[in-house]
């Protein structure tokens, strides 16, 4: 068997994040050969896949030739087996339960070739659990996407215990190769980085509708026009740094011991019910009435556009170095 090259891909499972990875890997010029157990979410997905291309035609994004390209470069098959044949990497996107995922990865480490990289999109799972036993765990890694990855570029890269340096690095230069943002993790912790993120600051959004503080427009507005704003082109540590005038030392130096009160005074305890549920639902849709499909495309549309803006306005890190 030949050694299979990372020009030709597999995307196992073609629900949201399936579809998505695949129109990752097709408009960078790979391969990709499709499958799920559920005819019907393949033909979901390619629909799908069209009806963006035809978008992007639309919006002058895409010129016929490239979208004819891309459109060629996908082929739906009907067994795991044919999907993985000739394939340097798999992203495989089945559903996030571990026994399924291992009875997955069982499948995927005899069919595929040996020195194919396999990347899971699991959100929460180990994959020193994931790839117990099996032979090929150094080839092995979780590659967890932000939903949807065609439009949101950051990637966690994260190796179990027996998955091979060589093997998360060379993921690493492919994720990058393809226009994603690696974000590597040098071990498993519950919900990686993007979610335990994620999950502090609606922990504190929720608390804050739920004691009466401020109602979810006050909330959402507040990320929206305000920290969102500069979190976008900095993160948390970028925008300290930029917060005092000594740097993030001076900020930190400055600030945390307000930041330590605060996190004594954050609520761990917190517990979602229906009513609470129902408050926050009935508020949110006073914010955003607009059907859910026009809020997607709409955020979409933006988040690429701040990216084009971003790309051609990088912060020159060479010039302006701090003196000391
Ligand atoms: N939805 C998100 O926001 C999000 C974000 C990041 C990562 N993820 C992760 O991505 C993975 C997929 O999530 P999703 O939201 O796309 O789920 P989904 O339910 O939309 O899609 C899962 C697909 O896998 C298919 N499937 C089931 N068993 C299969 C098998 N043995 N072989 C091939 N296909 C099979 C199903 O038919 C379905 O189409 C999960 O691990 C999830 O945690 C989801």
């Amino acid at each position: 068997m030949k050694k299979p090259d990372l020009h030709t891909v597999a995307v196992i499972g073609t629900g949201v994040i399936g579809r998505s990875w695949m129109a990752v890997f097709a408009r960078s010029g790979r391969r990709v050969r499709v499958f799920d157990t559920d005819p019907a979410q393949v033909a979901a997905a390619l629909a799908w896949f069209r009806a963006d291309l035809k978008r992007q035609r639309r919006e002058g994004l895409l010129k016929k030739k490239a979208a004819a390209a891309q459109w060629e470069l996908v082929e739906a098959v009907e067994s795991l087996a044919e999907a993985v044949a000739g394939a340097g990497y798999v992203q495989e996107s089945g559903p996030e339960r571990l026994d399924l995922k291992q009875a997955l990865y069982r499948d995927l480490d005899e069919a595929a070739h040996p020195a194919a990289i396999l990347g899971s999109s699991t959100s929460a799972l180990d994959m020193t659990e994931i790839a117990r036993g099996l032979a090929g765990a150094g080839r092995c890694l979780v590659v967890h996407p932000t939903n949807p990855p065609h439009v949101v570029p950051a990637t966690e890269i994260l190796g179990g215990a027996e998955t091979s340096p060589a093997v998360v690095k060379r993921t690493t230069r492919f994720m990058k190769d393809l226009g994603q943002v690696p974000i590597l993790m040098n071990r498993y912790v519950p919900g990686f980085v993007f979610n335990r993120m994620q999950a502090a600051l609606v922990r504190e959004a929720v608390d804050l509708v739920r004691s009466g503080v401020c109602d979810v427009q006050a909330v959402d507005d507040s990320i929206r026009s305000g920290l969102g704003l500069r979190w976008a082109l900095m993160g948390p540590f970028g925008c300290a740094n930029t917060n005092a005038d000594g740097g993030v030392r001076d900020y930190f130096t400055r600030f945390g011991s307000s930041y330590q009160s605060l996190w004594d005074d954050l609520k761990t305890d917190l517990r979602f019910d229906p009513e609470l549920i129902e408050r926050i639902g009935r508020q949110t849709d006073r914010v955003l009435p607009a059907p859910l499909e026009a809020q997607r495309v709409w955020r979409d549309r933006l988040v690429l556009e701040i990216r084009r803006l971003k790309a051609g306005n990088p912060l020159d890190s060479g010039r302006g170095k701090r003196k000391r």
